[in-house]
């Protein structure tokens, strides 16, 4: 058995397709994702996953978008804007996060600060044990630790939730609650069709907990890093700063490149079932693991230029080259919510008003449009608690 590194475009999107490769990214973090979404494989996981895409359209992302969002966004930035200054790393996780809920159907019935930062501590446990393969402390006790969480959680903020759904649905079945009336969130759907899709109590609260993780943790390490890019790049392109603080456009193709440059799973891995010849003769023995190097995929030559290697929002690409690279996936477990996290590609005959820009470029917006500019008293720090490359602080300061 060995470890089979993929690099090159063509090879990854044939591997992301093939049938015979099952997950293998989360292996250590089954505490959390043991049957979640991201785990299931062949007809398990079409089930649940044509059960999920009912959520996960268009017409839900921009009601999203246009009416669930703008409100939850003001009401996290709001402190942050009247005390002139952020963490972006606290900020982009406490904004994800609400996000995030609203999505995955975890309610807050206080509504107090108190009840969102221990939900947050809830997530900040969970997001460590999607990646536990990469922690540098005692794994087992931090397992342990994450098992606790699970519980807690499910008893403070999951079962209310489960109750009122339930009560919801029996108003709706009794013809008292019209369909736009029900909450749009994934609890509500796989509770609505139990049925069909029987889930116990322990495997909805791993998909509740997925979702809250998935949904916060990869778009706040992506809203963070936006943000420092966009900043490197008018130190170097002084012309660009209208752009930066202005242009939702230019924001948004920033957010698709610092996403194709630093994708915020930067590999993933797959188990062969199989042997497998891939169609430019790499072999691969049944039992191999196969990981797909993002970070090299999405820096290809031939695909983005001689300098791939460099940001550039004003990038031209080739036709049918995604501006983001793989950094979404491809095949059976592609992102569910690739469009709500970074929108649609801008096209000429659409105008912003009907464009979708996605919550990451929403939140890099609300950023800049608020005048967002490095703290120069107190300069970024890396995250040591983990071999990635996240933040650990990056303080910013909101001048008008
Ligand atoms: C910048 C933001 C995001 C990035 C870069 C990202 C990236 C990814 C990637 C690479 C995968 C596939 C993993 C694999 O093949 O092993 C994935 C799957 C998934 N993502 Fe995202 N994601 C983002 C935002 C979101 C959001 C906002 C949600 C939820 C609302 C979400 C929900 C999911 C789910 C449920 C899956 C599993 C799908 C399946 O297994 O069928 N993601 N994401």
């Amino acid at each position: 058995m060995a470890d089979i590194t993929i690099t090159r475009p063509e090879d990854a999107r044939e591997c992301y397709r093939h049938k015979a490769l099952r997950q293998a990214g989360y292996d250590d973090g089954e505490v959390v994702m043991g049957d979640a979404i991201i785990n299931l494989h062949a007809d398990e996981h079409r089930k649940r996953r044509r059960l999920e895409n009912r959520l996960f359209r268009r017409d839900t992302f921009f009601s999203y978008e246009r009416e669930l969002f703008p409100e939850i966004i003001e009401k996290t930035v709001r402190p942050y804007l009247d005390q002139g200054k952020a963490d972006l790393v606290d900020f982009g996780h406490q904004l994800m996060m609400n996000l995030a809920a609203a999505t995955a159907g975890v309610d807050r019935p206080m509504g107090t600060a108190e009840e969102t930062f221990r939900l947050y501590a809830y997530m900040m446990n969970f997001i460590e044990a999607a990646t536990l393969a990469f922690f540098t402390g005692d794994k087992e006790a931090k397992r342990q630790e994450i098992q606790e969480a699970m519980e807690a959680f499910d008893a403070e903020f999951l079962e209310e939730g489960i109750a009122r759904r339930k009560e919801l649905l029996a108003e709706f079945e009794a013809g008292n609650l019209t369909e736009e009336e029900l909450p749009r969130d994934v609890l509500m759907i796989l509770l609505r069709n139990q049925d069909k899709i029987p889930m116990n109590r322990e495997s909805l609260r791993r998909e509740i907990a997925f979702y809250l993780l998935a949904g916060a943790h990869t778009s706040a390490t992506a809203f963070n890093r936006v943000i420092h890019n966009v900043f490197k790049w008018i130190e170097d392109h002084p012309e660009d700063i209208e752009r930066a603080y202005n242009d939702r456009l230019f924001l948004q193709r920033a957010t698709h490149e610092s996403i194709r440059l630093q994708p915020s799973s930067p590999t993933a891995a797959r188990w062969a079932l199989e042997d497998i010849d891939l169609k430019s003769g790499i072999k691969i023995v049944k039992g191999d693991r196969v990981v797909i190097d993002l970070e090299t995929v999405n820096r290809d030559k031939e695909l983005f230029g001689e300098d791939a290697e460099e940001f550039n929002p004003d990038r031209e690409l080739p036709d049918g080259a995604a501006p983001w690279g793989l950094s979404f996936g491809q095949g059976m477990h592609a992102c569910i919510g690739q469009d709500l996290a970074i929108g649609l590609v801008f096209s000429p005959d659409e105008t912003e008003e009907n464009h979708l820009f996605g919550l990451v470029p929403v939140a890099v917006q609300t950023m800049f449009l608020n005048g967002c500019q490095p703290d120069p008293n107190n300069p970024p720090e890396m995250d040591d608690s983990t071999t990635r490359p996240y933040f650990g602080k990056y303080p910013v300061v909101f001048i008008d």
